[in-house]
């Protein structure tokens, strides 16, 4: 176990808002302000029996990737995508996975402007919302097609990796998706240039139970659900980058790429 602050979202009347490109004059790029609160941060390797992603909403698995570089982004969308895709199917048992999304991320701000990385994100967050979870179905989808595949149940499952292991500093943090309750996830617009997407942002609650897998290597890869249409399932796991205490002096920056997938569990006729 290890102890962090978090960098929650403080009460505001208004929807939030973060802009993510640089906003019209006068507007800031966000209109929320942190709450931060020192949680306890448990070592999910230690959880026995081991996390599901149904239950707490996230789990640990092996992965070795055949793909050299994962900072170029054409590789990963024909190769590392397909990977991530029979991996989300073997161990989910559904019928069908679209990878559709990627961010590779670098806590090094040199790494960044050399490989187009974004830095870690350091405050608890859900992907996607009610809303915004089936709004990416019919997104990516025709018409149609987007509605036969939203009668039956499907989820949006991210899929973390490290580029360069082991994660010695930001490590990812992740709640106890049973441990958060409708009231704690408030609907926040990400404003994006062309359009505008829908996150959750977490309120505090002592409630929530938050953990990490220690020193993750690069050969490992955390699913995390970020969208269940099944309400008797694990729906929303926020999650957020934090400081590690137990890091050593001069860490390697952390590196890791995450994919978006749509999952759907299609009866098969
Ligand atoms: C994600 C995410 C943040 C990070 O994978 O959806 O928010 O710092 N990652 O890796
Ligand atoms: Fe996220």
């Amino acid at each position: 176990m290890v102890e962090s602050t978090l960098n929650y979202l403080a009460d505001l009347a208004e929807k939030p808002y973060f802009y993510l490109y640089e906003p019209p004059p006068g507007t800031p790029w966000r209109n929320t302000k942190g709450d931060r609160r020192s949680v306890a941060i448990h070592d999910a390797r230690e959880l026995v029996p081991a996390p599901s992603l149904d239950e707490e909403g996230f789990l640990l698995t092996s992965h070795e990737t055949s793909v050299q570089n994962l900072y170029d982004p054409n590789t990963v969308r024909d190769l590392y995508y397909r990977e991530v895709e029979e991996l989300v199917r073997k161990l989910t048992g559904a019928t069908r996975v679209v990878a559709f999304d990627h961010n590779v991320r670098s806590a090094s701000e040199a790494q960044r402007r050399e490989n187009g990385a974004q830095p870690p994100v350091r405050f608890p967050h859900n992907d996607y919302t009610e809303r915004s979870g089936p709004q990416r179905v019919r997104d990516l989808f025709p018409a149609h097609e987007a509605e036969r595949l939203l009668r039956n149940r499907f989820a949006v499952i991210n899929v973390w990796k490290p580029i360069r292991g082991r994660v010695e500093e930001s490590p990812l943090a992740v709640c106890d998706a049973r441990t958060i309750r409708p009231q704690d996830l408030v609907t926040s617009d990400l404003r994006y240039r062309d359009r505008v997407g829908e996150v959750y942002s977490l309120r505090f609650n002592p409630a929530h139970r938050w953990f990490y897998y220690s020193r993750m290597r690069a050969n490992e890869a955390m699913l995390l659900k970020c969208f269940d249409s099944d309400p008797g399932r694990a729906r929303f796991t926020a999650h957020t980058a934090f400081d590690d205490p137990t890091s050593p002096p001069d860490p390697p920056p952390r590196e890791s790429v995450e994919v978006r997938t749509l999952v759907f569990f299609t009866a098969l006729s």
